[in-house]
């Protein structure tokens, strides 16, 4: 439940994340009444500014299209519930500084208990010392405090068991919130009632029916403006190691014994403890080129000129379960992929063949999850072509959200996340024990990439704007996917 009386500091409030996630997300709970009671929320980052200038700020991108009114007046009363103090990451003083003006707002409190909620929207260097100080200076005596924190959780297995350990000194895994925004997208938490409340699919979602399964991030933007970041990381650890591995752990997990988020997420480290580390063979690395009026990767400023960090990767994994065993599991994300305009990522998983005997060269069954954009599940199978011949049509049944529940406000990621941390669910958060089997099974790789143990690899290289490096149709095709029969496309267009 909620805890009335909350204070609620955003860390890093004049950057990007915070700007763009954290603010809209806590503006949309604020609007629809999701706030406790008493709540006030502090902005803290070391850029000097005076509170117009924050405010300015931190409610630059809360979406009112159509200048709304009532909504214009959520937002000049949300700016009345949020102050900003600036200061430094790394000296006592700055946070004793901080800690006097969340005082001065806890005197207006009335009951005893006073809770804080601290938001880390900070780079990976001063995940710690702020942690630390602010555990040491700021942490609430006689209420709960929470820490959420965001990632990179390190850049591989030793790095993130050494920022586990350190965040562990000050702050308990019940107090600590990893977010990983994925589980809280609309789809991906969809996915467990899909599997659990339908006999029709859980039926089906075994090794004995499915013959392959995709998982798949395309953006149609590069890496413009984060180059210097990005090359650090490279798209692996940005979005598959965890984005990427959170939905595959939720789609191919067994039944957890309750919703708690204890069960689930023992379940989801189950699983991920059956997944073999990935192989170079099983890889493909691909880095994007100028094409269709875009620059390529290494016009990027801030990116080394000769860099061979991937932008985009594919790469295929094995669970060694008898549910999984033999099925492949290809996982794709790329920067700066096509079609331009439209970001997608969708689970796509692929049926056996019918038997044969009675038909030929007939597509395969799929179902589809689209996570994003316009969220949907479709299943696509064949059908008799009406008439008066017997002709087989691959078609399709289709949920698409924007249809069936019209009515229904989509939550942002963010806002689901914040809620469930001011309630203090752990559900769909990232366990410690989790991250470290994820970090298990990538981090081979990734030293392979950064040329560990031999020359760095270098990727293929593909349009800014193209659906991915050409050797990709080849390389899915290796695992067992079989494209639907020339002609069929999902009637996407029908929806608004
Ligand atoms: C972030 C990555 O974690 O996820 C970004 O660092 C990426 O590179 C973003 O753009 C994608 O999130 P979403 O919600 O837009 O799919």
């Amino acid at each position: 439940e909620l805890k009335d009386n909350t204070l609620i500091v955003v860390f890093g409030a004049s950057g990007d994340l915070a700007k763009k996630k954290t603010f809209p997300a806590l503006f949309g709970l604020y609007r629809d009444g999701y706030l406790p009671e008493g709540v006030h929320i502090v902005g803290y980052a070391r850029t000097k500014m005076d509170e117009v200038e924050f405010h300015k700020r931190a409610t630059q991108y809360i979406k009112n299209p159509n200048n709304d009114e009532t909504i214009t007046a959520k937002i000049e009363e949300f700016k009345k519930l949020s102050t900003y103090v600036s200061g430094g990451y790394e000296d006592d003083e700055s946070f004793q500084n901080l800690e006097k003006h969340l005082k001065e707002i806890e005197a207006t409190y009335q009951a005893p208990e006073k809770h804080r909620l601290f938001y880390l929207a900070l780079p990976p260097s001063v995940f710690i010392p702020v942690a630390t100080h602010v555990k040491k200076n700021n942490y609430a005596t006689s209420g709960v405090n929470r820490i959420i924190v965001e990632k990179p959780f390190g850049r591989d297995f030793d790095s993130s068991r050494e920022l586990l350990s350190a965040l562990k000194s000050s702050w308990s895994e019940d107090e600590t919130f990893r977010i990983d925004h994925y589980l809280g997208k609309e789809m991906v938490k969809n996915i467990l009632v899909l599997r659990f409340a339908n006999i029709a699919l859980g039926a089906a979602w075994d090794k004995n029916s499915i013959s392959n399964v995709q998982i798949t991030f395309k953006e149609p933007f590069g890496t413009e403006g984060r180059g210097g970041y990005f090359d650090e990381f490279g798209i692996i650890r940005d979005i598959m190691q965890n984005h990427l591995m959170q939905v595959l752990s939720v789609l191919t997990m067994e039944r957890p014994v309750s919703f708690a988020a204890e069960d689930i997420r023992d379940e989801k480290v189950k699983v991920l403890r059956a997944i073999s580390p990935v192989e170079a063979k099983d890889t493909l690395l691909g880095q994007y080129v100028g094409a269709n009026g875009k620059p390529g990767y290494l016009d990027d400023d801030t990116v080394p000129h000769n860099s061979v960090c991937p932008t985009f990767a594919a790469t295929t994994l094995h669970i060694n379960n008898p549910r999984w065993e033999g099925v492949p599991f290809i996982l794709k994300a790329g920067k700066g992929t096509w079609p331009l305009n439209e970001a997608k990522v969708e689970v796509r998983i692929q049926f056996k063949d019918v038997t044969q005997g009675i038909f030929k060269d007939i597509s395969r069954d799929e179902l589809v999850l689209r996570i994003q954009p316009s969220e949907a599940v479709y299943l696509k199978l064949n059908a008799k072509t009406p008439g008066l011949a017997t002709k087989v049509l691959p078609t399709e049944m289709d949920l698409t959200y924007k249809r069936r529940f019209a009515d229904i406000k989509i939550p942002e990621a963010y806002e689901s996340l914040i809620l469930d941390a001011l309630k203090g669910d752990h559900s769909n958060f990232v366990r410690d024990d989790e991250l470290d089997v994820a970090w298990k099974i990538f981090t081979p790789i990734l030293h392979w990439i950064e040329g560990k143990n031999g020359p760095r690899p270098k990727p293929v290289t593909y349009p800014y704007g193209s659906r991915g490096p050409k050797e990709l149709e080849a390389f899915i095709h290796k695992y067992g996917y079989r494209r639907t029969e020339q002609g069929y496309s999902w009637p996407v267009t029908n929806v608004a």
